[in-house]
């Protein structure tokens, strides 16, 4: 494992994002645009597809994307957008195709390597060739097992370059053979802007207090690093002793009877932030994820998933089942925490914040946001319609 590098520099401004930046309508477009069209997102790993013809679909802002294995066993990705009038080709979250892909409007069929394989009462239309009337392909990146897709190229290089440094801390978990444990699930909706959820994920000094489950399996050890070249790193290493509550004493004890090659593994929770909304993380027992989706400016949902090791035994599924239990327990504690520091934003009292060196993770999170859109920087907010020029003004005098 690389030696985290966890302190703050000297003299760091302590400040947070103007609240303004968790409301505007016009900086939610250009978010939308900057950062989450034109960056890697996270969609799935390559065994929620096993089969030829299964998919995932993901949505993301009015952009719609279908990943599916082909004929082939290939794994392409495309717009889900029909080519005739735009409707889904594929309707549902996830799924399995026989070998065509039938669009439920007209009834375009497409093959799954995305070419047109036929219109509906095709005499009606002129010739049509497959290749230009195909469904139009996405940018797609496999990590170690893990698939991404961007909408937009940006300035970013693959996923792969930017995960580069932490392949081989990765790699002891064996991700590429993981195996889903349940369809992907985006049922946590949250009324806050999407910033919110990502300030309180991004920094570990409220473990103590608000967490009590994770205070007793790793508070005494957790270390993170601020966001460096699009990722961060954060470690909780587990407590001495046996723990507190019963799911927590319950769970070390599990995972200290584990056989290799598992049991080599840190006796850590290991989370990795990517740039700009998602989270990996590697337990022992199993291998997470979870993103913030943006709905409005001021609606987001938590997509997730958990994967188990190909050869997971008895003992590793009871310690899968209670880290689980206790992430769902942590996920409930940061969902009304975010709650209330986004309603406080509104409040008459509310007058910024102040941060902690514990928590330069949001810092350094924020200064990677202003550095795409350096508008966030300005305290005041900018007068309805004048956005985007006033972010090209102090981009301009900025760099
Ligand atoms: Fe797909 Fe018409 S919109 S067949």
């Amino acid at each position: 494992m690389k030696k985290l590098q966890t302190n703050p520099p000297d003299n760091w401004d302590r400040s947070g994002l103007p609240a303004w930046t968790y409301f505007n309508e016009e900086l939610f477009e250009l978010e939308a645009e900057e950062l989450f069209r034109s960056h890697w997102q996270l969609v799935c790993h390559v065994n929620d597809l096993p089969d030829q013809g299964s998919f995932i679909t993901f949505d993301l802002l009015g952009e719609r994307a279908l990943i599916i294995r082909d004929g082939e066993s290939k794994i392409r990705a495309f717009h889900n957008v029909c080519r005739h009038r735009g409707s889904r080709v594929v309707e549902k979250h996830e799924g399995k195709c026989s070998n065509v892909i039938i669009c439920p409007f007209h009834g375009w069929s497409f093959n799954l390597d995305g070419t047109l394989r036929g219109a509906a009462k095709s005499s009606t239309l002129p010739y049509l060739d497959p290749h230009k009337w195909g469904l139009k392909p996405l940018e797609m990146d496999i990590w170690l097992g893990f698939i991404f897709i961007r909408f937009k190229t940006g300035p970013q290089p693959s996923i792969s370059e930017i995960l580069a440094t932490v392949v081989d801390e990765v790699s002891l978990y064996r991700p590429s053979n993981l195996l889903p444990t349940t369809p992907i699930q985006s049922t946590i909706e949250m009324g806050a802007n999407w910033k919110a959820i990502r300030d309180v994920d991004n920094e570990g000094y409220h473990v103590s207090r608000a967490h009590p489950s994770l205070q007793d399996l790793y508070g005494r050890h957790y270390l993170d690093e601020p966001f460096i070249n699009g990722i961060s790193r954060s470690y909780g290493f587990f407590n001495e002793g046996q723990g507190h509550l019963w799911s927590v004493r319950y769970y070390k004890k599990l995972i200290k009877l584990m056989e290799p090659p598992y049991s080599k593994l840190p006796k850590a929770w290991f989370y990795l932030g990517i740039f700009p909304n998602s989270v990996l993380g590697f337990y022992p027992d199993s291998v997470m994820f979870y993103q913030d989706i943006p709905l409005t400016v001021n609606k987001s949902q938590i997509r997730s998933s958990i994967y188990r090791h190909e050869d997971e035994t008895r003992i590793m599924r009871l310690a899968r089942y209670l880290s689980t239990r206790i992430d769902e327990i942590t996920f409930k504690e940061d969902i009304q925490l975010t709650l209330w520091t986004y309603e406080a934003m509104k409040s008459s009292a509310y007058d910024g914040i102040i941060l902690s060196d514990l928590e330069y993770g949001v810092r350094s999170y924020h200064d990677a946001l202003r550095k795409i859109i350096p508008v966030m920087c300005q305290n005041e907010e900018p007068l309805k319609g004048t956005l985007n020029k006033c972010n090209m003004d102090v981009q301009a005098g900025m760099f």
